[in-house]
């Protein structure tokens, strides 16, 4: 009996294999056409957004984020709009894959509108907003013209650091006594800190903040499952400091259920952060909640979570797909065998299908963003079902990090 279960656990073991590497080869032979689809695409978008840089209302430069269906134009927002690094991400990522110099020449001045971001300490995005821009383009060009810039954002974002409780604001007025709210999504900004340590100049202080805010994130902000709540607000009066005073759903759909793209977002950040500390605790959470997530019973068969993981049957978010294929991609470059494995064929799973014709845009279509089915803020009813700009250049770095593994 022992030995006809071996031999059974033996051959499940070795179909398993056979599959992942036969969808790995199905990707790895999808790439290059993906890739030239994907720079059609931009270039299509590019032409459209470019004429409507100097329009903002705010009387700043604006840069594209979505589509205005109703418009038939490219939904453009504020440079002080949280996405607006995401945009010149995935164009540096289109020059990374093409090396057509078309995408750095675009990339460069969409980079270099977003410089005022790098004073603004209103909010935790800065993050996003610099690093998926600025970062990528030092990292890309391999420069140290934007040094200054990435500086003095990792200080402006610091600045929201409260020593006390060990955790970065995330929303909300730095002198706000009542509230301190935080997200999981404030991981992702961990990454411009942890960079801003290591170049010349840069203080050791960006990287104790970053991995102080890990540490304690990881202790209050995930259920014992390893799902997450969405916001979370601390106490900071005396006595009190660092307890939880109040949960809220956020972009959620309860306080009992795990927002699929914050999950996507801790599974990113944990990765991520274990890449920059070599903490095995990071390493071993980035585990929990990616488990969390891919075994989750309410995860659909093709990999793309529905918007909650307690909403199964209502709209599925690609962007927290792409998102946590790219975190599932970089976990599994830090775990031998089946172990990684396992994270690997998961996201190779969800990028094969994200480049299927049920997410995939045609020409023409979706405003010339790459995914459809993106969801924003459900429960604001806002961003239901359309591109979005974070969606994409998730999308386009784990396409990347799949062709480097
Ligand atoms: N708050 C960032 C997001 O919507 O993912």
């Amino acid at each position: 009996m022992k030995t006809t279960t071996c031999i059974f656990a033996a051959m499940a073991s070795a179909i398993a294999f056979a599959d992942a590497s036969s969808d790995e080869a199905k990707l790895k032979a999808m790439l290059p056409d993906v890739f030239a689809k994907s720079a059609a695409h931009y270039r299509a978008l590019d032409a459209a957004a470019t004429p409507l840089v100097d329009k903002g209302e705010d009387g700043m430069k604006q840069v594209p984020h979505g589509w205005n269906a109703k418009e038939g134009k490219p939904d453009m927002r504020s440079i002080k709009w949280w996405t607006s690094g995401h945009y010149p991400g995935s164009l540096w990522y289109l020059y990374e894959a093409t090396g057509d110099e078309f995408f750095k020449e675009r990339a460069v001045a969409w980079t270099e509108i977003l410089e005022p971001n790098k004073s603004d300490s209103s909010h935790h995005d800065t993050g996003f907003m610099m690093y998926c821009s600025y970062g990528n383009a030092r990292r890309v060009l391999k420069t140290d013209k934007y040094d200054g810039i990435l500086l003095e954002t990792a200080g402006s974002l610091s600045s929201r650091f409260n020593e006390n409780l060990g955790l970065i604001r995330s929303w909300g007025d730095i002198n706000d006594e009542k509230d301190f709210l935080v997200i999981p999504d404030n991981m992702m900004n961990l990454e411009l800190l942890e960079e801003a340590a290591k170049i010349p100049g840069g203080e050791r202080r960006f990287a104790d903040v970053a991995r102080s805010h890990a540490t304690k994130t990881m202790a209050h902000h995930f259920r014992a499952d390893g799902g997450t709540y969405h916001v979370l607000n601390y106490d900071q009066r005396p006595g009190f400091r660092g307890a939880v005073q109040e949960i809220r759903r956020g972009q959620g759909l309860s306080c009992e259920t795990a927002w699929s793209r914050g999950q996507s977002w801790a599974i990113y950040g944990y990765a991520m952060m274990y890449r920059e500390s070599k903490d095995p605790a990071y390493l071993a959470f980035a585990q929990k909640v990616s488990d969390f997530a891919i075994n989750h019973p309410n995860m659909p068969e093709d990999g793309v979570p529905y918007w909650d993981f307690g909403a199964p049957g209502e709209e599925r978010d690609s962007s927290a797909a792409s998102i946590m294929a790219s975190g599932l991609l970089e976990l599994s470059t830090f775990l031998p065998g089946e172990k990684g494995g396992k994270y690997r064929a998961f996201a190779v799973k969800q990028l094969l299908s994200l480049c299927s014709d049920a997410y995939f845009a045609k020409p023409g279509e979706n405003g010339d963003w790459l995914l459809r089915h993106g969801v924003g803020h459900k429960p604001a009813g806002s961003e239901i079902d359309t591109p979005l700009d974070y969606g994409d250049s998730s999308f386009l770095e784990a396409l990347l990090r799949f062709s480097r593994l």
